[in-house]
């Protein structure tokens, strides 16, 4: 057995964590709570500054764990990469979004195994767990680190592990969501899954290859991408047909194999799965190939928030009245319910597209009190008044917060388009629309 696995066995390793977001914190915690000593690495001093403190700044992660293994010396945060040195095991999770032609922009990655080699040293183990493009590990990563003098598979050991957090998932959290790991040698692939092994409550699956371990991730959201692309499609043709949608979705979920229910909505968010597909895209042209089907569902999800807009127009014209200069009151900004997360919201889009279009948007979400857009702040209503739902000519619901009283919203909107079925409950339904 490497001294470095038995190490790990013994908890008398130190593990470090680049990034310090959605993936980076909990991940560091986790890895805190199951014993080890942890040094966070980030670019931005206040999150440096928050961890230090043990303030929390994430929704999944658990004040109180965090206040804890802060003060236990078990959790450390430092925009210092020096400090490397004194790690045993890093795993990176930094960004990886698009740039401004939808291209990969894999600098976050970059940046920091350029900022990590100096301190690579003999015996270390380097995890990536942002998600990229199948031969990002091998292709990108690995020239980088061995620009140390050391040998990967050698000296250092290398692997590529998925990250999968739900943000706002009750049940699966970091700690119990099973693993997968792809090293660039069997020994890699061993050492990082041990790991895993000693910080999480889930089985490890063990892959052949880093770029198997990435496209494996493509592939989870990718998957999700297609088949809300697909129900998006079939929702507005029900619109059309007369068809509503949501109750066919229910019919087929009767069925107990062979169908997993998706649902429409106003357009895809997150930072993931609107962009991963992109990044498989991108790849596969260096193969001369056209990844025809997600790039359809993308355009098809690309257009929601357009078509949530003309619905819009559509439910006001039935009243006899025009969205130019139409009060609307948009309820959720959030990319899904119950997280505080607007990255790539369709809702911010559904927004932009009704104020194009002379509407005067206000906004209510429980979670976020107000967000940037194209450089600017915009706030939204204190709380969610019967005065504020009488006042709006429509209210237009695109994130199915559960902090929502439903029945209130109903009880005082004049007209309500609901672009998530969130009022299914509400048994008076004259004044609402459905996607
Ligand atoms: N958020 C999710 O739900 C989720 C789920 C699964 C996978 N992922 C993937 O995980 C990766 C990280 O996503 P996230 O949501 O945690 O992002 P995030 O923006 O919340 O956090 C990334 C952190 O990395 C820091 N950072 C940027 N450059 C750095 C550098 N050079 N050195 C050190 N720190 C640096 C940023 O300051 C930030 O705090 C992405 O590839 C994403 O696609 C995210």
């Amino acid at each position: 057995m490497s001294a470095l696995k038995q190490r790990i066995k013994d908890r008398s390793v130190t593990l470090g964590v680049v990034g310090l977001g959605y993936v980076g914190l909990p991940l560091a915690v986790e890895k805190a709570k199951a014993g080890f000593h942890v040094i966070g690495f980030d670019v931005q001093k206040e999150k440096v500054d928050m961890v230090n403190r043990g303030h929390n700044y994430i929704g999944d992660v658990v004040n109180h764990d965090l206040e804890e293994i802060v003060r236990s010396g078990h959790l450390k945060a430092t925009m210092d990469f020096a400090a490397v040195a004194s790690c045993d095991c890093v795993c990176i999770a930094v960004p990886t979004p698009l740039d401004e032609h939808q291209q990969p922009d894999i600098s976050y990655v970059r940046s920091s195994a350029e900022s990590i080699t100096p301190y690579v040293h003999k015996d270390m183990l380097i995890i990536l767990e942002s998600t990229t493009y199948p031969g990002t590990t091998e292709e990108l990563l690995r020239p980088i680190l061995e620009k140390s003098g050391l040998v990967c598979g050698v000296d250092f050991y290398l692997a590529f592990s998925p990250e999968r957090v739900d943000p706002g998932n009750a049940i699966y959290k970091t700690r119990n969501t099973p693993k997968v790991v792809g090293g660039l040698t069997p020994e890699c692939t061993d050492i990082a899954a041990t790991l895993y092994e000693a910080v999480l409550e889930a089985p490890v699956h063990r892959v052949s290859s880093p770029a198997v371990a990435e496209m494996e991730k493509i592939l989870e959201n990718t998957y999700r991408n297609v088949n809300i692309g697909l129900i998006n499609e079939l929702a507005i043709l029900c619109d059309r047909m007369g068809i509503n949608i949501w109750e066919v979705i229910e019919a087929a979920r009767s069925k107990p194999y062979g169908f997993q229910a998706f649902y429409p909505g106003p357009g895809l968010g997150g930072h993931c799965i609107p962009l991963d597909p992109y990044y498989l895209s991108w790849k596969a042209r260096e193969f001369g190939f056209h990844t025809s089907m997600i790039e359809s569902s993308m355009v098809i999800n690309d257009r929601m928030p357009e078509y949530c807009c003309q619905r819009s127009m559509r439910a006001l014209n039935e009243q006899k009245k025009a969205l130019n200069g139409a009060k609307v009151l948009v309820l959720g900004v959030a990319y899904k319910q119950d997280i505080d997360d607007y990255r790539e919201s369709p809702a911010l889009r559904v927004i932009e597209c009704l104020k194009h279009s002379g509407a005067e948007v206000s906004f209510y979400d429980p979670h976020i009190p107000r967000y940037r857009y194209e450089n600017r702040q915009y706030e939204g209503l204190p709380a969610l008044t019967a005065d504020a739902l009488e006042q709006s000519d429509l209210v237009i619901i695109t994130t199915a917060h559960t902090a929502v009283d439903y029945d209130f919203v109903a009880d005082h909107a004049r007209l309500i388009f609901d672009t998530k079925n969130a009022m299914k409950n509400v048994a008076y339904r004259d004044n609402i629309r459905l996607l």
